[in-house]
């Protein structure tokens, strides 16, 4: 079973760990390696709490947290499964989360900002191109997805 909850301080060093092994194991492939560290060291435990008290930050836990996802309003941050965990529906879930969340909060639609490595996953979700753009980390694709009015 996979819950969702906030993030809490002390998730910290397993959130910049289990981003660090994404990246590494699994963005290296589009990605090369000293981007891959710079990444890394942009995520770091400092780093996360920081981000955490900028925006409205999950995490998914089995017996061990294995994913996170960030909001603010309705754009989406740093979506990371632990690649041991991969394709079974956790960040589908987490998505769901935050998309129920802003669409409760009146937002028409949900934006993130999707690496090479996390295109296709929004795609399936339902997520469509906007635009491309360049960023310190590489390219990135803009995507958006329509949210449903939620009766108040
Ligand atoms: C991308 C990522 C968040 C997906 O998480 P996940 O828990 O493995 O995804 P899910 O199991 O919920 O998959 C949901 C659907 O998306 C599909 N999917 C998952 N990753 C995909 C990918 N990279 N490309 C295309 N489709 C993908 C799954 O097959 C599944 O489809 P289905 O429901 O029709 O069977 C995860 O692979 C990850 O952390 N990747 C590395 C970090 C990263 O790139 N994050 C995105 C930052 S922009």
């Amino acid at each position: 079973m996979t819950t969702i909850r906030l993030f809490r301080a002390t998730d910290a060093p397993i959130v910049s760990d289990v981003i660090e092994r994404c990246l590494r194991k699994v963005n290296s492939r589009d990605y090369p390696p000293d981007l891959i560290d710079r990444m890394c060291a942009h995520f770091d435990p400092t780093r996360i709490l920081e981000l955490a008290g900028q925006r409205q930050m999950f995490v998914a836990e089995q017996t061990t947290l294995v994913g996170t996802v960030s909001r603010d309003g309705n754009k989406v941050y740093t979506m990371f499964i632990d690649p041991r965990a991969h394709g079974r529906g956790i960040g589908r879930k987490l998505m769901t989360h935050i998309e129920n969340l802003a669409a409760a909060e009146g937002f028409d639609h949900m934006e993130t900002g999707a690496s090479i490595t996390g295109h296709g996953f929004y795609h399936r979700l339902g997520y469509t191109d906007v635009r491309v753009s360049e960023t310190d980390f590489g390219l990135n694709y803009i995507l958006r997805k329509p949210l449903p009015a939620v009766p108040s």
